[in-house]
């Protein structure tokens, strides 16, 4: 397979690095040399060139504090590119309006749109005139799909994507943006999928059989498909696209 190659002087926002697809994501930039800045509640374990911020962004006070601490800014000084990637996500709650509970509800809204919507914000606040920046946010099937019990996530990955399409009619020069849907792949997003009983997602038992027939895309696999496009001149010509539909890496 050709190996990934960025832009000298590329450096990347992951959120939700710590494991999933994140962590795939900070791995695969790291071992091409792009600098990463890290953003999730928990740590993983220490790599040169990752810096990591231990940040609950769902919630929206303790985001915009650490935007007010000028380390985003830090972090994008002098960079050639910049690249968001908007991964950290939750699918809770499931189960239909009348199971979900308010404060859940709120939590989801804030990491799965908030806190998007409010790193590109800042991104495009602090970059240096001319500096490129490439906005990724990880989207879902469920939110082109209606699905049973699915309706908040649904909802969230749904607005990810109206805000790409937003952003390709702001057309900001040197910005390009893109809601990506990265497949259905083996983590312990799935994990607390299967765990979930049929009342609150009828469509469970269909990713029970996913899962046992090894049909979940590993992480990595994932990573390295969706940076391959993301680094690509074909990113950000579609703003909502799916992994599953593109040219994997040869
Ligand atoms: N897995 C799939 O099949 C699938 C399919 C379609 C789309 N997606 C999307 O892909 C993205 C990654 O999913 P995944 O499967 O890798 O999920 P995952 O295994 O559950 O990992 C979620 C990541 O998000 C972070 N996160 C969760 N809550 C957070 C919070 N309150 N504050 C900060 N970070 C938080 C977690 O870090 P901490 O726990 O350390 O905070 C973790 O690094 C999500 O946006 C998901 O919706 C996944």
């Amino acid at each position: 397979m050709t190996a990934l190659a960025a832009p000298p002087g590329t450096v990347a926002v992951v959120t939700g690095h710590s494991r999933g697809l994140g962590l795939a994501l900070a791995n695969a930039l790291l071992a091409v040399g792009v600098p990463v800045l890290g953003l999730a509640r928990q740590a993983c374990p220490p790599m040169a060139q990752l810096q990591q911020h231990a940040l609950d962004l769902a919630d929206p006070a303790a985001l915009a504090d650490w935007l007010a601490t000028g380390a985003l800014p830090h972090f994008m000084a002098g960079a050639s590119q910049v690249l968001l990637l908007n991964n950290a996500g939750t699918v809770q709650p499931m189960g239909a309006p009348g199971l979900q509970g308010a404060e859940a509800i709120a939590q989801a809204v804030a990491l799965n749109v908030s806190a998007p919507l409010m790193l590109c914000d800042a991104v495009l606040q602090h970059r240096a005139p001319g500096q490129p920046v490439r906005l990724v946010h990880i989207g879902s099937g469920a939110g082109r799909t209606a699905y049973a019990g699915w309706s908040v996530y649904g909802a969230t990955k749904a607005a990810l994507d109206h805000h790409a399409r937003c952003l390709q009619a702001d057309a900001l020069p040197g910005v390009r943006a893109e809601s990506l849907a990265p497949g259905v792949l083996d983590t312990d997003m799935q994990a607390d999928i299967r765990a979930t009983r049929t009342e609150r997602f009828p469509l469970r038992a269909r990713f029970d059989q996913l899962h046992a027939s090894g049909a979940l895309v590993p992480p990595d696999q994932a990573a390295r498909h969706l940076l391959a496009h993301v680094l690509s001149e074909a990113f950000g010509q579609h703003p909502c696209t799916d992994l599953r539909n593109l040219p994997a890496p040869t």
